[in-house]
């Protein structure tokens, strides 16, 4: 398991393209030792706030602290409650008052240091104080890295439902270490590939083949492979969001096995399964629907499911969810109109389409 430490190299840099909004993606090896310098190259300075948890608090934020301070910066710490249950209104008052009693200005910044729950947080906190504060996003999951720290999509959740209070507000900078993987659960790592399986469904065969031929020692954490398939999979996305930045439309490719995913993830109390896991789930239901529909064929299937399991994701419905129930979660959930839910669906490997269906063609499709 792991690598050597090599410095702290910058292996790559994207940019997400979006005029005067524009930002790059910086992907290294122990790059966060850098994370002063990178962050005043964007023009950020002054004060900083730390947003994280006490596990990522009690990993990497000594180091993040050294490296902002040793460029000048005057950093706050801020400790929010751990898990998905505090991505609440409750802890963005937290960060809020916190801002307000350290006299944060509008050129002040914030740090979102973590997971995509507390990236989520920290970008609407920052996307709301004082109207709009410049923020950073140092992911520290591979789902984050892949997935929620690029795109601007930032929220809370309602007890309602998930992510129902948010805003589009892009950060000026992505910086993601590949070190900090070493420490995260290999539960949450195997989550977290599963956006990587989507993107090569989606956009990408080379990446597919890729994953399919690799996964073991991407499971093993090689590093040039994980920021091989991080900078792809960043690259895929960002060319989703300069497309369609606030999801008029297309952005929704990125939702392939969501839609079963989601409702999955609400019948089971969120409890059950985690994201990716559940994601895992709805793609090889996507897949076979793609293939009942006639957008794929039954290879093409069959290597989405292998790869599914090959990455350690479950890939079947559990016995005791019923189908009926997730079929009228999708019907609540935010992506049902006119009465048919929009599906991605998989028409080949590295192509994707939407589809409209009708929630009894759906549980026809679930059942077969
Ligand atoms: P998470 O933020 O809850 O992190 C998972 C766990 O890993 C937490 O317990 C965390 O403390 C721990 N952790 C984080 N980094 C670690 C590290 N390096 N070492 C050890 N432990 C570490 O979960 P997540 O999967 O990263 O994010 C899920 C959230 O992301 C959800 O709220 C979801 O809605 C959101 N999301 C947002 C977008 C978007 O586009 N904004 C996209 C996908 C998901
Ligand atoms: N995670 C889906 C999106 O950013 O649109």
């Amino acid at each position: 398991m792991g690598w050597r430490a090599r410095g702290s190299e910058i292996m790559e840099t994207l940019t997400v393209n979006l005029g005067d909004r524009s930002y790059p993606i910086h992907i290294g090896d122990g790059i966060l030792s850098r994370a002063g310098e990178l962050l005043t190259q964007v023009g950020l300075r002054g004060k900083i706030a730390i947003v994280t948890n006490p596990t990522v608090a009690q990993l990497y934020l000594d180091q993040a602290n050294e490296a902002l301070t040793r460029s000048g910066f005057a950093v706050t710490p801020i400790l929010l409650l751990e898990g998905e249950e505090h991505k609440d209104l409750k802890s963005l008052s937290v960060v809020y008052d916190r801002l307000i009693g350290d006299r944060f200005e509008r050129k002040s910044g914030i740090l979102a240091l973590g997971g995509g729950v507390i990236g989520d947080l920290a970008g609407f906190a920052a996307a709301t104080y004082l109207r709009g504060v410049p923020y950073v996003q140092v992911p520290t999951t591979l789902l984050a890295q892949v997935d929620s720290s690029v795109g601007g999509k930032t929220g809370v959740n309602h007890h309602d439902g998930k992510n129902l209070i948010g805003a589009f507000y892009q950060p000026k900078l992505v910086l993601i270490d590949i070190a900090v993987l070493k420490t995260l659960p290999r539960r949450e790592l195997v989550a977290g590939l599963a956006e990587v399986i989507k993107y090569g469904i989606i956009d990408d065969p080379a990446l597919f083949g890729r994953l399919e031929k690799e996964m073991q020692k991407i499971v093993g954490l090689d590093r040039e492979l994980l920021a091989r398939i991080i900078a792809t999979s960043c690259a895929i996305k960002a060319r989703v969001v300069e497309k369609d930045e606030r999801e008029d439309d297309y952005r929704a490719v990125l939702n392939f096995g969501h839609t079963v995913g989601h409702a999955l993830e609400a019948v089971t109390g969120y409890t059950r399964f985690l994201h990716g896991e559940a994601v895992g789930v709805g793609m090889v239901k996507a897949a076979a629907m793609s293939m009942q529909q006639g957008f794929c064929d039954e290879k093409d299937f069959a290597r989405i499911q292998d790869l599914v399991k090959k990455a350690g994701l479950p890939s079947d419905i559990p016995g005791d969810v019923r189908m009926q129930d997730l079929v009228q979660s999708m019907e609540v959930d935010k992506k049902a109109g006119g009465g048919r839910i929009k599906f991605v669906m998989c028409a080949g490997i590295g192509k994707a389409r939407f589809h409209w269906l009708a929630p009894g063609e759906i549980l026809g499709a679930l059942e077969a």
